[in-house]
């Protein structure tokens, strides 16, 4: 089964079960100022969880762009990804649990309608329970009758309970897990599954989430008006199910990436292309920064230039999403070439982690990593208090001078900015060995080591 066909069985399954089939929303959450991009199907439906109506009614069935970056430094093994797409269907104020948790489990296992799934390698999780919402027996009891009582497992807030912050709808879920492997592992025992599950011996395929909760500043604050179901499955990894393949770069959605560089270089291009897509363009801050920080991260990690990859992504999404990044990209990966060469000259002379920012556009993280590659270590709160002491010097610079950073200022700007920048850093090094009253011999921070 291709990742097409997924897609659209899934669709069709819920068209057919009195679901309206809606487009995805951008990556750029439109009314949402407290993420940069969707992380998740329900991000782009907030309102309609909180009680307001939506034009197609109460059923609705998506498949959802997604960007996460919180497991960026994870990309490289079987499964991590900074963008995917989430299967999603939607009960607002209409089915709950019963519906929900049949739907699904037919869904996986049916042979006409849904994947053909192995009912014998489906486990599953509720919520154990805990001062905010009682322990969740009817979702364990619904479970019951599909699968066997053996392989459903009460697990705390922190595994079984769903919010997208700190605020807004939320509730206790109910995940679905797959054991992928050769012999399959039968029946385990509570503590048997949670180490299978740390292990990655079963992958989460699809979480439910009865949203009938409310969080305001990090703490439950009562129950919605009406309760909603609110549901993600990972195309990608339920595309690896199904394929039977072992990591999710051997699906038809990457290209059978081996190594750790390869399927970094993909992950970044592709989540560039679709990022750029829907608007994004490369700068110094929020979205830019995301989006700039993976096309130089893909970059680095390139021997050749990114437009064979760029064509190689479009041709996957070929008929299912217009993906064009007008040689953005390609602009974006010529600059950051050229300043490379300089900026690991520098970074190789000890200069700081700030001006190499400052003055080379080296996102912080990168630093980090190469710092890391040659055992050095980077005093990150010594960066963001140096970022954070330069953005009030420029939010208050009424010239306008040193518009953060070196995007959109002008040649000789930069130059001077940059020398400003590496004088203030030599002055300060060297003030600081003075009176430190050490020699600058061998000082590993030093520039000026070599005098
Ligand atoms: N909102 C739930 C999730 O993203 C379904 O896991």
């Amino acid at each position: 089964m291709t990742s097409n066909e997924i897609r659209k069985k899934f669709l069709k399954f819920f068209e057919n079960r009195g679901h309206k089939i809606i487009p995805s929303a951008s990556l750029i959450p439109e009314n949402d100022p407290s993420v940069l991009f969707n992380t998740a199907g329900m991000q782009p439906l907030v309102p309609y969880l909180l009680g307001q109506k939506h034009p197609m009614g109460t059923r609705l069935v998506d498949v959802q762009k997604c960007v996460r970056t919180g497991d960026i430094d994870e990309v490289g093994d079987n499964r991590h990804l900074t963008f995917f797409e989430m299967l999603g269907n939607w009960s607002l104020g209409d089915y709950f649990k019963p519906d929900a948790i049949k739907w699904s489990f037919e869904f996986l296992t049916s042979k006409e309608e849904g994947l053909d799934l192995d009912i014998n390698r489906i486990y599953v999780t509720v919520f154990e329970g805990d001062d905010n919402a009682p322990r969740d027996n009817e979702a364990a009891d619904i479970w019951g009758k599909y699968v066997s009582k053996n392989r459903i497992y009460f697990l705390p807030a922190k595994n079984n309970w769903w919010s997208a912050g700190d605020n807004g709808p939320c509730g206790p879920d109910t995940e679905i897990f797959y054991d992928t492997n050769e012999v399959p592992l039968g029946d385990m025992t509570h503590d048997e599954f949670v180490k299978a599950d740390d292990e990655g011996r079963v992958i989460e395929i699809w979480n439910n989430v009865f949203m009938e909760y409310e969080k305001a500043l990090g703490k439950v604050v009562g129950k919605l008006a009406k309760h909603n179901v609110d549901t993600g499955m990972g195309l990608e990894r339920i595309v690896m199910v199904k394929q039977g393949v072992k990591t999710v770069f051997g699906t038809d959605l990457f290209g059978g990436e081996q190594t750790r560089e390869e399927r970094i270089i993909i992950d970044h291009v592709k989540a560039s292309l679709f990022m750029i897509s829907d608007g994004v363009i490369p700068g110094n801050t929020g979205r830019g920064y995301v989006l700039r920080r993976l096309i130089r991260r893909a970059s680095r990690f390139s021997s050749e230039p990114l437009s064979k990859m760029i064509e190689k992504i479009k041709k996957i999404y070929e008929g299912v999403y217009n993906l064009d990044d007008n040689g953005i990209i390609k602009e974006e990966e010529e600059k950051f070439r050229l300043t490379l060469e300089q900026g690991l000259k520098a970074f190789e002379k000890g200069i700081n982690p700030f001006d190499l920012f400052q003055s080379y556009g080296f996102p912080i993280e990168l630093t980090i990593e190469l710092a890391k590659e040659k055992g050095i270590k980077i005093d990150r709160e010594d960066f963001d208090k140096k970022l954070k002491e330069h953005q009030d010097l420029s939010r208050t610079s009424s010239a306008g001078m040193f518009k953060g950073g070196l995007a959109g200022t002008g040649e000789m700007e930069t130059k001077y900015h940059t020398t400003t920048h590496m004088l203030l850093a030599a002055l300060r090094q060297i003030l600081d060995r003075i009176t430190k009253r050490r020699s600058f011999k061998n000082c590993k921070k030093c520039i000026f080591r070599f005098i």
